[in-house]
Parts: C-alpha cells; structure tokens; sequence
C-alpha cells in the first residue's frame, strides 16, 4: 500500500521524509518521490524503483532544499511503475503538489473534465486528477479549495499537499485511508503509519474521516468536513522506534518471529486476573452474552485464518454457531446478521478496506461488533463498539506473523470469557483451558530456543514447486496459515487441504517429489490421520509430520517429524503456527527471496 509523509519544521525537510519513507517500505511499494517548498516553488524528485534509487537522485537528501515537504511510496493502481507516474503529482502551473493513498473512482471524468478546460496531466494516475483539480477550482483560500476538491472526489484517499501560496503549511485529508498526525517539538509530522514519524515523536492524532489538518512548524488545525474548526485529543504511543527497526535481525520477519513469546504475554497476561478474563472495554457479560445466537468472524488474509481457528475453539466451547468469512465476500454477500449476531473484526493494521468496508456493514446492519486490532487508534479500532488490542508492538514484516499468533490468543481469551458466562465449559476445564493459554509465551520460547531442525528441513525441501498443508479439525484451520505463510514468501505453490478430502480429488496431484506437511495434533484425529499419511507415501509423496509428544508416534511412518511442546490439543495452532512460520522463513531465505518485503504484496491493502 502506499506510503505518506509529510513535515513542517526547522529541520532540511529532505533528510526527514527520505527516513520516514524507508519506515513506511514495508507496506509494499514499486516507486518514491518527495516534494519540498523551496521559497517560491515547489521541487519534486521522483523515481521508480526503491528508496535507494530517491537517495541517490537527491544526494542522500542534500536536496530538495527547504523544511516544508511531502514525500510518497506508490504501490501502483493505476499507471505503470514510472518516474511520471511516480508521486508528488504537481498543478500544470506548479503551485499544488500532493501525495495520495487510495483510489480515485471518478478519476476519468474528472480528468475529461479538466482535459476539456486546457489542462495537460503529465501521466496516467488516478491521483494526479486531485493538483489538476485544485489548480482548476483554485479561489485563493487553499484549504477552502481542498474541501471543493474532495466535494468532487469519489473513493477513497488519504491526501497530503503543499503550495506556494502558503509556504510554510502542510495540508491533510482523509477517507477510508490512514493518515495520523504527529505532534512534534517545533514540527510537525503527516504519515500513513506512526513508524514514519515515530523518531521525532510519540504523540499523535488519527485524522477522522473526511476531517482536514493543517499544519506548520509550530502549530497544527483540524477542520471537519465542513471546515469547521474542530478541537482533536492526542494520544502517546509506547511502542520505542527500536521495535521498528531490525535491531541486528536479518529481517524483520525473523525478529518478528522471535518477538511472540513477549507479544503473547503482553496480549494475553493483562486479561487474566486470577482466574477471571477480563477483555478492557467489552461488554461481555450474563445479559448480552446470551442474547448472541450467533457469532460472525470476519478478516482477510492471516487475520481470517486466526478468525477460523477461533471459530473452532468457540463452537466446541461456547456452544453456539460461529461463522468465519472473508471480509470481500462478506460485503457482496447480503449477510443474515442483527443485534443477535456478535461480529468479530479481525485486523493487525485495523485498516484493511475490506475488513473495514464488513465492519461499517455489520453495524449497519446492528450487529454488536467487536475488533481485534494491533495498531492503537487505526479506523476499525474507532469504528467498531469495541476493541480488544493485541499488544504485538510494530508488526513491519508484509507476512504478519505476532499479529496472527497474538489475534488467536485473544480469540481464545474471548472464547472461553464467553463460554464461562454461559456455564457451557466445565469450572475444571475452564481452568485448564487458562492455563494451557497463559503458557503459551513460554511453549512458544522452547520451540525458538531450538528451530535447527526446522531449519534442516526447510532448506531440504525448498526447491520443491508444490507443498500441501493437511490436517483435521484444528489442525485443517492452523495448515491454512501454514499454506499461506509460505506461498507469501517463497512463491512456492502451497495449498491447505483437509486431511479428509484429500482422497476426494486432489490426491491426484500428489507424485513423487510433492511435498505434503502433515500437521498431527489432535489425539483423537491421529488414526485417521495416519491413513491419510500412507495415502500420500503411497502415491511416492514426501510427508513431513508436526505432531506432539502424544501424537509423535505417527512420525515413524512419515518421513520427517517435528514435535511442538507439549500441551493442550485445543490451544496447539499457536505454536503449530511458529514452526510453520520458520519452515516458510527458511525456505524463502534459501530461495533468496524479499522475505520482508514479498513481491505484489502489501502490508495492509486500504482498498477494496
Ligand atoms: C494482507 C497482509 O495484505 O492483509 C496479510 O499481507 C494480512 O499479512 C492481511 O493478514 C490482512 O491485513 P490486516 O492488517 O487487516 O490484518
């Protein structure tokens, strides 16, 4: 997704939106560009390709000269990867440049429109209608001329401007696109993410929908829709710049990976007080707790596989229908949901367009919904009647990996809250249950202490072209994010399969060479899974089994075995997931893959 910065202080603002953009890489990105006010006009440099190629071209940031600037990573929508497609887009007359995240639905007529009235764009994106536009609508007042802008805009965006007429202001907008405010000693910051800003400060303001900011060195404005002013409440953020940087890792997926067992026990240690849940700000109790008959889970990506291992534990425990859906189909599908339905929205980034677009349709519909969300103040944060935080700190990596670890411990958390309130679990297996998830930190630190095996393996198998995941039952949902985790790194062909259905079609993909990981976690499943393990060797497919120390005997038919700590056969997808977050790890850094940074993806796609 794209990336925004902007800054008005005393400092070169070149040096500090070039740093700010190298934070904001991870959200994928194809080309670069950075525009600052220099006394009467505005210089872009911009390029295609990555950062390295925008420091090279303004001197590792000894130009633009000027302290007023924007600055854009692009993950292209619409128009190639190209300088002159590249942002800043600049007026045909030089005196607005912005930078935008998002996309423009309208932006052919609107460019017909001002083709028509003599203006000549410069390239082919969606975004460069917004500085034809506001040289076309230009009255003098700049902001007044931004609100008539977005009056004739129809999408999404998140915009960030500069002009020549106010050369010491930075302007901002915002729809269905992150853009938070930082609040700086003497400056003052626009950035997509807080990572961008997060060095100069910790103090932010999330802009609200179809709000404006307006800022300058030393003071910043916020406006609604209408341009009336409007008073905002700043928040700290906690997170230290170091937990956005590799701090010595090689990537920051692999630091990421070793940062679940201190993401799970500040995500799940809080919430328990002896052996009482506690869930922050959810109203969960006897009254509303009952009155659900159904729970609907939505999230896209990782986030919908942590929503499909949490519908697992809660129908085993809560005893009520739990459906699990992704957030682009759960839009376009005329969803049976009401006040009786409690929706669980699933976002590490809490602005994913489509989960936010299933969100705004679940409360419309009046669902009582619930997000679990890891970046504080994000739109489904705000949006949703509630918000439990999974406090994985900075998650930079394009895979998630804490993120997912972290959303299942708190769907569990969740779970076995609401299965306690309707007396549908045991007081005996209610305590087991806690305690097998409060160990969870520590489950997930023995299988770092020592992953050489998993490495061994990874390596063994990483030219293969095809691997499949099965399993059955808790284990199919954990293979989902298994299959994913490696495709999205590797490029490897991977796919999920449910161990049972295998025989049902797609075991005629399996040969000599396929390459099948098994997980094995269930005892009461291990037999079935067994035959379903000889029906692969048998058509001369390789299976690597993940099992526990109950169910490793399995492995002595397989042809490789891994064996996670031991624990509860409910609550084993968490520590599933890390083996098979390293295997993927190891397998892509044999192939020489962006392990952090993986072609075509994004870290957070805020559009639909
Ligand atoms: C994808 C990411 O773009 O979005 C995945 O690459 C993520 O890692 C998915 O699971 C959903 O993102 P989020 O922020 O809504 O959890």
């Amino acid at each position: 997704m794209c990336g925004i910065i902007g800054y008005a202080g005393g400092k070169q603002a070149a040096p500090v939106i070039l740093k700010g953009l190298e934070r904001l890489e991870y959200r994928g990105y194809d080309s670069s560009g950075i525009a600052v006010i220099d006394g009467e006009r505005i210089d872009v440099i911009k390029t295609c390709g990555k950062i390295k190629a925008l420091y090279a071209k303004t001197d590792c940031g000894a130009k633009p000269n000027g302290t007023v600037g924007i600055g854009h990573t692009r993950w292209a929508t619409h128009g190639v990867p190209s300088d002159v497609n590249s942002h800043p887009h600049t007026s045909q007359d030089g005196r607005f440049s912005i930078v935008h995240n998002g996309i423009i639905e309208n932006f052919a007529e609107l460019k017909a429109e001002l083709t028509a009235h003599g203006i000549k764009f410069a390239g082919d994106t969606d975004s460069e209608v917004i500085a034809q536009l506001m040289q076309y609508l230009y009255d003098g007042d700049v902001l007044g001329t931004l609100r008539l802008v977005t009056e004739r805009l129809i999408g999404s965006y998140a915009i960030g401007m500069i002009c020549t007429e106010t050369p010491d202001v930075v302007y901002a907008v915002r729809k269905d696109n992150p853009l938070v405010i930082g609040l700086g000693k003497n400056e003052n910051f626009i950035a997509s993410d807080i990572a961008a800003a997060l060095e100069y400060t910790h103090d932010f303001v999330q802009l609200g929908e179809s709000e404006f900011a307006k800022l300058t060195a030393h003071a910043v404005t916020f406006y609604d829709v209408n341009g009336t002013p409007v008073e905002k409440t700043p928040y700290r953020v906690d997170w230290d710049i170091s937990q956005a940087e590799k701090s010595g890792y090689p990537h920051f997926m692999l630091k990421e990976i070793y940062e679940q067992p201190r993401a799970l026990t500040e995500t799940v240690r809080p919430r328990i007080r002896g052996n009482e849940i506690t869930l922050d700000r959810i109203a969960l109790d006897a009254k509303n707790a009952n009155t659900f008959d159904k729970i609907d889970i939505i999230g896209c990506g990782s986030a919908y596989h942590a929503g499909i291992v949490g519908k697992a534990f809660m129908e085993k425990y809560c005893r009520i229908r739990v459906n699990c859906m992704l957030a682009s189909e759960y839009i376009y599908s005329d969803p049976i949901t009401d006040n009786r339905t409690l929706t669980i929205i699933i976002s590490q980034s809490g602005e994913t367009a489509d989960t936010l677009a299933a969100l705004r349709l679940a409360k419309k519909l009046g669902s009582h919904t619930v997000a679990i969300v890891n970046v504080m103040e994000s739109a489904i944060a705000r949006e949703a009647d509630d918000v439990l935080y999974t406090h994985a700190g900075p998650e930079i990596a394009v895979a998630t990996t804490k993120g997912y670890t972290t959303q299942v411990a708190a769907l569990y958390l969740i779970g076995l809250k609401i299965a306690k309130i309707k007396h549908t679990v045991s007081d005996a297996r209610y305590n087991e249950l806690l305690s097998e998830i409060e160990k969870l930190p520590n489950k997930v630190q023995t299988i770092l202490d020592d992953i050489s095996q998993i490495k061994d393996y990874a390596e063994k198998y990483a030219e293969h072209k095809c691997v499949f995941f099965i399993g059955r039952g808790t284990d199919y949902a954990a293979s989902l994010e298994g299959a994913l985790k490696l495709k999205e790194i590797s490029y490897i062909h991977a796919e999920a399969y449910a161990a049972g259905e295998l025989k049902h079609g797609t075991i005629s993909l399996i040969e000599k060479g396929t390459i099948t990981l098994a997980l094995v976690t269930q005892s009461a499943l291990q037999p079935k899974m067994l035959s379903n393990i000889k029906a692969v060797q048998s058509r001369e497919g390789t299976v690597l089994c993940v099992a526990t120390p109950k169910t490793k005997d399995v492995g002595s038919d397989a042809d490789g075995l891994l064996v996670i700590p031991d624990g509860d056969d409910d609550v084993t997808p968490v520590l599933t997931a890390v083996v098979l977050q390293i295997f993927a790890y190891y397998v892509a850094a044999k192939r020489g893959c962006d392990i952090d940074k993986p072609r075509n993806l994004a870290k957070s796609v805020t559009v639909e």
